[in-house]
């Protein structure tokens, strides 16, 4: 399946300004030392271009348009991603820690779920159109379980810089040690060794 880029375009357009988080700035854009014009290219990010005609993503992606890529977003609040799942892929658990994340469904269908910090587990199957809010700083997911299509959609969070900590990879991707591990999952040393190397790539 092949999503039109006027669509993402029409849905960026739509989401802008949805929601608010980062601290207020006391000037009306804040211009990184060093940028010597700033005129209407300082406010226009054309990274998501490359979304035009692409060739379906064979693994799943993310496309970024935070402080980072775009620096006029600095001080204002809002950044995008736009998220793209083959058949069958998966965005693994992870948070945002400073910002809630608005999930729209461009096209196909994603299973998604977030825990509240009682430890409940709230999912939903979206379709295309869908919206699913998923609040700040909660463990979430998202995951296309057709095996036959594609699904795309774009994130708006209230943060320039929402930050992402994956699950997998802060807690089996570092150098927390092993021992401390296998207490924790109440399991042993070479289960999480196991668990290690597959994120690492060893295995
Ligand atoms: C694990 O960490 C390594 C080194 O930082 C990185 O190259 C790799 O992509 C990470 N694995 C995953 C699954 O993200």
């Amino acid at each position: 399946m092949k999503i039109k880029f006027f669509t993402v375009a029409l849905v960026l357009a739509a989401l802008h300004g949805t929601m608010a988080g980062d601290p207020d700035i006391l000037s009306d854009f804040i211009v990184p030392s060093g940028t010597k014009t700033v005129d209407g290219n300082f406010f226009t990010f054309t990274g998501m271009r490359v979304l035009v005609d692409a060739p379906e993503a064979t693994t799943f992606k993310v496309l970024k348009a935070s402080m980072a890529e775009f620096p006029a977003l600095n001080g204002q609040s809002v950044s995008y991603a736009v998220l793209d799942f083959p058949p069958g892929s998966v965005n693994p658990p992870h948070t945002h820690p400073r910002a809630s994340e608005l999930l729209f469904v461009l096209g196909g269908s994603l299973q998604v779920g977030f825990v509240d910090t009682t430890n409940r587990l709230f999912t939903q199957t979206l379709q295309t159109g869908d919206l699913f809010v998923f609040p700040k700083g909660l463990v979430h997911f998202q995951y296309n379980g057709d095996g036959k299509n594609q699904a795309l959609a774009v994130s708006a969070f209230g943060s320039a810089n929402a930050g992402t900590v994956s699950v997998p990879n802060s807690v089996f991707n570092t150098s927390i040690d092993d021992g401390v591990l296998a207490m924790s999952f109440k399991t042993d040393v070479v289960t999480v060794r196991k668990i290690k190397d597959g994120l690492s790539g060893k295995i």
